[in-house]
């Protein structure tokens, strides 16, 4: 097995990178620009613009990997919304040029992608649920989905997953869960939905899941998330608790009252039921994530 992974400077690169050292599974990490993430040598780094056909076909036909871990995205939801031609090159026709790489060297190709596929009405979404994306973000992961779907080439996996959390190294952006614990610890006014309903995934977690599905060799699409689903405002309410912090500076508010330029699904979560059955995915709940943040 020797896997090559976009997007490496990420929060899931770097998580997966981690793992790869950690197992002793030979890798190659790239990324746009330099290599930010001291934890992953040198030697196993090359920057990488995925929006760029030939060097991405170069860089993979050099490498020539069995498995493809395509983290990379423009993963600002409302970026997307506000740059959609942007989001596009890089969320779908970045998704074609790796996708024929892979095709080329035949190697296994894994797509990350996202619970905004769904439009939130139903929550606790099976695989084989049908989507309906809100978004030009939600839209460019469904495009990309695609494109694996209706290709005659099967050797691939679709890994969908929800608000992921966790530490990184000079991150180009934060996460709920990060942001929420340093805000009230400072003491910030909070002001938090509790008309979205998320299962927030351990990075970890979903690293070893991605790790799992590549070294299985598993193909089709795959729910991965945390275990539990609740409002983002219960979400920052259990931080605070668990740290003792104080909860005056919580506010709830509505969806609506943010005015965010990208509309949002009301109730995802997964139903794990295959990644559980399939992988013996063991997701941890927030409290047993949060000492090690
Ligand atoms: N984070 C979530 O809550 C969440 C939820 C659902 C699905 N997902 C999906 O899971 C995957 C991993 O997410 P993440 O949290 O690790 O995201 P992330 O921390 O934003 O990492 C994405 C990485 O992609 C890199 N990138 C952007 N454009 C690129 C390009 N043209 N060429 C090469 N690299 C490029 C970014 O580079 P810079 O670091 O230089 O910006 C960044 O390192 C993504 O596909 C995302 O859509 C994430």
């Amino acid at each position: 097995m020797k896997i090559l992974v976009t997007g490496s400077n990420g929060l899931l690169g770097q998580k997966i990178v981690a793992q790869a050292i950690k197992h002793a599974i030979p890798f190659f990490a790239t990324s746009i620009g330099e290599n930010r993430n001291s934890n992953c040598p040198e030697q196993n780094y090359c920057a990488l613009d995925i929006t760029n056909r030939s060097e991405v076909m170069e860089c993979i036909k050099r490498y020539n990997p069995t498995h493809i871990l395509h983290t990379a995205a423009m993963t600002n939801v409302d970026q997307c919304e506000l740059n959609p031609e942007a989001c596009r090159t890089v969320n779908i026709l970045a998704v074609e040029y790796l996708f024929s790489a892979a095709k080329e060297v035949n190697a296994h190709f894994q797509l990350l992608s996202t619970d905004f596929v769904f439009d939130g009405e139903k929550g606790n979404y099976s695989e084989e649920d049908n989507v309906n994306p809100l978004s030009v973000y939600a839209d460019s992961k469904v495009q990309a989905e695609k494109l694996l779907l209706m290709d005659n080439y099967t050797n691939w996996s679709i890994v969908r997953t929800i608000i992921v959390y966790g530490v990184g190294e000079n991150l180009s952006r934060t996460n709920i869960v990060c942001w929420a614990k340093s805000a009230l610890q400072k003491g910030e006014t909070l002001t938090i939905v509790d008309d979205q309903f998320r299962s927030p995934t351990w990075a970890d977690d979903l690293a070893w899941a991605c790790l799992e599905i590549a070294q299985r060799e598993e193909r089709g699409i795959f729910h991965i998330s945390g275990p539990e689903t609740m409002s983002i405002y219960a979400l920052v309410r259990r931080i605070a608790e668990y740290y003792n912090l104080p909860t005056d500076s919580l506010k709830k508010s509505k969806s609506s009252e943010l005015n965010h330029p990208a509309n949002r699904p009301p109730k995802t979560g997964f139903d794990l039921t295959k990644a559980k059955n399939r992988l013996g995915y063991a997701p941890k709940t927030i409290e047993e994530t949060l000492d090690l943040i």
